[in-house]
């Protein structure tokens, strides 16, 4: 059967795709189970996901797994995800490293259950030499969060006489965000139908091209990655210029 993974043009991969993972607690209730029957099984789609952005070459895979809002929900549901994210992070670093995979996280990680922020750390020392694919979850992750964070940081060296306010620029800000060592990504999935941006690297998204799928992120398997990059690989990014600019390089 002929995958829509050989219609990819490799010389026109995105090098960063980020991914908002949407629509587990539906998917569950759909099957008349808990929400975090759902969670559970959006762990297969995160494996779906990885495998197929590396096996294509893509540099930087960025998922959204939790965020700042997210604290809000019951907090059954939260410990559940804790406890969830903990079991995948341990489990997965075997096959991190035997992918050559490198594990990253942004967001406000000192909020996280003390275990949970213990095990992140080592599994990303444990994968930090790898370099075939960057994996960055974003846990406890708020765009405003971010953006403030770097706010602040731009403030207090200001107020030290380490920054003049003129050479506050874009690269100086972007230094200050989480993601200061990873490329703005260049293709945005959501799942679950929902076309919302719900507070993910605004700043970063600036250029981004959006991409919506109906499914549920528990059935969201590498088909449907593929979709996804064939559907960026048919737009045409123009930053602001003319067609005829674009056509002409
Ligand atoms: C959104 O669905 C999903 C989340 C808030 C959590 C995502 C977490 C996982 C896929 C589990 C493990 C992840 C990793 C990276 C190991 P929702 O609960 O908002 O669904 P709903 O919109 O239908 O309520």
């Amino acid at each position: 059967m002929s995958s829509l993974k050989d219609n990819i043009n490799p010389d026109k991969l995105p090098k960063h795709v980020a991914i908002i993972m949407d629509g587990n607690g539906r998917w569950a209730k759909q099957k008349g189970k808990h929400r975090i029957f759902g969670h559970k099984n959006g762990v297969t789609s995160v494996r779906e996901a990885a495998e197929a952005a590396a096996e294509l070459g893509i540099s930087y895979l960025t998922l959204y797994a939790f965020s700042t809002e997210n604290w809000s929900r019951p907090k059954t549901e939260v410990n559940a995800l804790m406890s969830l994210l903990l079991q995948t992070i341990k489990d997965e670093v075997v096959t991190m490293n035997n992918n050559n995979i490198r594990l990253n996280a942004i967001g406000d990680l000192e909020n996280l259950p003390p275990r949970n922020y213990k095990h992140l750390l080592k599994a990303i020392e444990q994968t930090s030499k790898n370099d075939r694919m960057t994996l960055t979850l974003a846990l406890s992750y708020s765009s405003r969060w971010e953006i403030l964070q770097a706010v602040r940081q731009i403030g207090e060296k200001v107020k030290n006489g380490s920054l003049r306010p003129e050479e506050i620029d874009q690269q100086v800000f972007e230094k200050h965000l989480t993601t200061n060592n990873i490329p703005d990504p260049e293709l945005l999935i959501r799942t679950s139908g929902e076309y919302r941006i719900s507070n993910f690297m605004l700043w970063q998204i600036a250029y981004s091209e959006l991409y919506f799928s109906p499914k549920f992120w528990p059935d969201f398997r590498k088909e449907d990655l593929y979709e996804a990059i064939l559907d960026y690989q048919c737009r045409e990014r123009r930053f602001g210029k003319t067609s005829e600019q674009i056509l002409k390089k």
